[in-house]
């Protein structure tokens, strides 16, 4: 049976069932399907992004797997409790999650692993006939990531990157004013991912995790999706405009050392280590369209935490970094004679995104400002109502791919770098996406 045909079977014979939502948020009487979706990777975020999975109604978590045998009883243990059903245990070696694979009663897999194995996890799952939802970023090299577009287009099965930034509130409101024309046309951008996440790259024996092994073995701006994505869709990337070409460069590595020194002691070996990652990054990128976005990204320095965006457009600019806080300022202000950010929150009553608008009380339990919510709904309505999503793997490939080419361009000493088109060419028909936006 071919990959297409045994999943139509699966769906069939394997009991996908018609049930009804039990009112709340969701709307009374909606008619939805139950999915069964495995996770492979029960670390923080494979946790918390299972529990958050049974926000949604109708989903159903019948395999976990991961390498480590505490972080998978904590996954168990977890879902047991919430769901009251056990969930089948794979623990076994790194490539252990293909017996979790091999299972006909998943519709999906959601991949929280070490960002190296994305790519080959999404490939096996898709072989194997499964929906992916897959943690940031897609993957590390173009080979890898045209890999996993060529895969996608070859088993016909849906593939959704878990960006969570592009779902906050305001962010979405903005999406939602884009689409309106308020702010005009959208031409210039800066955004960044500034997280202080020294401790993370240690154990406490001061052995790296596997971010720390990253920042020890790689040097590229280690990933842009956090920023870029939500500045990608308000510049409708891939919907009408393309990256061109790209340069970066970044700070020499100083500060993960002298973190291990200050936790570790100078004599240890943790401050033996010789780091290849810098500390700031920042990537300017080129449109087709003539239009220029701004990146930076630093997990290493001494700073609170800080993720930034600023969309300027032809008729007024959003702007996260004013005094007031996530604000706004319009022509149509100026032009009646006011001059200062409005805070963004007063457009709210205007300008909600319908998504916020209808699930805002119970994003609001989720993480990263609710936006986790709205990106496990997407990812469960993909597989649901078999579509495309929002967040696609042209997305996937074009966000992720900038930490290639920022290693090809500062190999280069900052020189510029054309970024691959993953659509060959598609974006130039801003419609030819069948996904309008996040579904509500
Ligand atoms: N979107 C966000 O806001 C956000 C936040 C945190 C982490 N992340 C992403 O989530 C992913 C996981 O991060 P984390 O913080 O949970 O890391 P973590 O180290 O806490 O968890 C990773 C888990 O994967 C398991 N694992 C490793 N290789 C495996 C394999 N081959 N098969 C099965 N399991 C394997 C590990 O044992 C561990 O339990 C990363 O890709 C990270 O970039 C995203």
């Amino acid at each position: 049976m071919n990959i297409m045909n045994r999943r139509s079977f699966m769906k069939m014979s394997a009991g996908v069932v018609a049930t009804m939502t039990s009112g709340s948020v969701f709307g009374a009487g909606e008619s939805t399907k139950t999915i069964r979706i495995g996770v492979i990777g029960m670390g923080n975020r494979g946790r918390s992004l299972t529990k958050h999975l049974f926000k949604l109604p109708d989903v159903k978590v019948p395999a976990l797997c991961d390498i480590n045998a505490e972080n998978l009883k904590q996954g168990i243990e977890l879902v047991e409790q919430i769901s009251g059903q056990k969930p089948a245990a794979y623990l076994g070696d790194e490539y252990y999650y293909r017996k979790l694979l091999e299972r006909d009663d998943l519709d999906a897999v959601m991949i929280c692993t070490p960002v190296g194995w994305h790519v080959p996890q999404s490939i096996d799952a898709m072989n194997a006939g499964k929906d992916v939802g897959c943690e940031v970023t897609a993957g590390d090299t173009l080979d890898e990531l045209w890999e996993l577009v060529k895969t996608k287009e070859k088993t016909g099965r849906h593939y959704m990157m878990l960006e969570n930034y592009n779902y906050a509130r305001d962010r979405m409101m903005v999406q939602n004013m884009i689409v309106q024309g308020i702010f005009g046309e959208p031409y210039y951008a800066e955004c960044g991912y500034i997280h202080d996440c020294k401790n993370l790259c240690f154990n406490m024996d001061g052995s790296l995790t596997w971010r720390g092994e990253r920042q020890r073995d790689r040097y590229e701006h280690p990933y842009a999706t956090h920023s870029l994505g939500p500045v990608s869709k308000w510049f409708g990337i891939n919907d009408g405009d393309c990256m061109d070409y790209m340069t970066t460069m970044m700070t020499s590595p100083r500060a993960l050392h002298l973190y291990a020194v200050e936790r570790f002691g100078a004599d240890s070996p943790a401050a033996q280590i010789a780091f290849k990652r810098g500390d700031y990054y920042t990537t300017t990128i080129h449109t087709a369209q003539k239009k220029v976005i701004r990146v930076d990204f630093d997990m290493m320095s001494y700073r609170p935490l800080d993720y930034f965006y600023l969309m300027q457009g032809t008729k007024g600019v959003y702007n996260s970094r004013t005094r007031i806080i996530d604000g706004i300022f319009l022509k149509e202000d100026k032009d009646k004679g006011g001059v200062h950010y409005v805070n963004a929150s007063d457009y709210r009553d205007k300008y909600e995104h319908p998504c916020w608008k209808k699930f805002a009380s119970v994003a609001a339990q989720t993480g990263h400002g609710g936006g986790d919510f709205f990106t496990l709904k997407d990812f469960v309505e993909m597989v649901r109502q078999d579509k495309e999503p929002w967040i696609d793997v042209y997305d996937a490939a074009t966000w992720s791919c900038i930490s290639h080419c920022s290693k090809l361009s500062m190999d280069g000493n900052g020189q510029p770098i054309k970024v691959p088109d993953f659509t060959q060419g598609k974006w130039k028909d801003k419609n030819w996406r069948k996904s309008a936006g996040p579904v509500c």
